[in-house]
């Protein structure tokens, strides 16, 4: 039998490196910035670069309801457009309701692990998650990849 496996750590904010607590504020803040008078899901996502530049994105939606895009890849593509050659250590993620403001457990939808997972590949590098869990607590984990088994990437083509 093939199994796949990961493992991972969740840690209370507090015990976690200053720059992944600078990452998690950084998304958080970028909530703030979502633009989704439909879902009135808020959803800020923060990717840290190498050299210690944090880029940050929010959902962008869309009266055509599927135009709209994730957090997570805006600001994805956002690292991508404007710092093409430095690679990506890390990305967190942090979403709200609009009508009460409580930061969710939340993980990157599908389609963002697999936006996530082709700059991991290009950069040959993993790229750590750091995922809300709730009460603020975060799962630490090692790379796109452990969370999108099975994957399509360019070695595929
Ligand atoms: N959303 C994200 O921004 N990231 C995710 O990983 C899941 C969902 C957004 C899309 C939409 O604007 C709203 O949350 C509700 O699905």
């Amino acid at each position: 039998m093939t199994q796949f496996q990961f493992s991972y750590e969740v840690y209370p904010k507090a015990d976690l490196f200053a720059d992944f607590q600078k990452l998690i504020d950084a998304a958080e803040k970028a909530t703030d910035n979502a633009y989704a008078p439909y879902s009135n899901f808020l959803v800020g996502a923060a990717i840290l670069l190498e050299g210690d530049i944090v880029v940050t994105g929010s959902n962008q939606e869309n009266a055509a309801y599927p135009s709209g895009l994730c957090a997570e890849r805006t600001a994805i593509y956002y690292a991508g457009a404007q710092y093409p050659n430095l690679p990506i250590k890390a990305i967190t993620f942090a979403a709200k309701r609009r009508r009460d403001g409580i930061f969710l457990a939340v993980a990157p939808c599908g389609a963002c692990r697999q936006a996530i997972l082709e700059y991991e590949s290009k950069q040959e590098n993993p790229i750590i998650q750091v995922i809300p869990r709730g009460d603020n607590n975060f799962a630490l984990i090692p790379s796109i990849a452990a969370l999108l088994p099975f994957s399509f990437d360019k070695a595929s083509l």
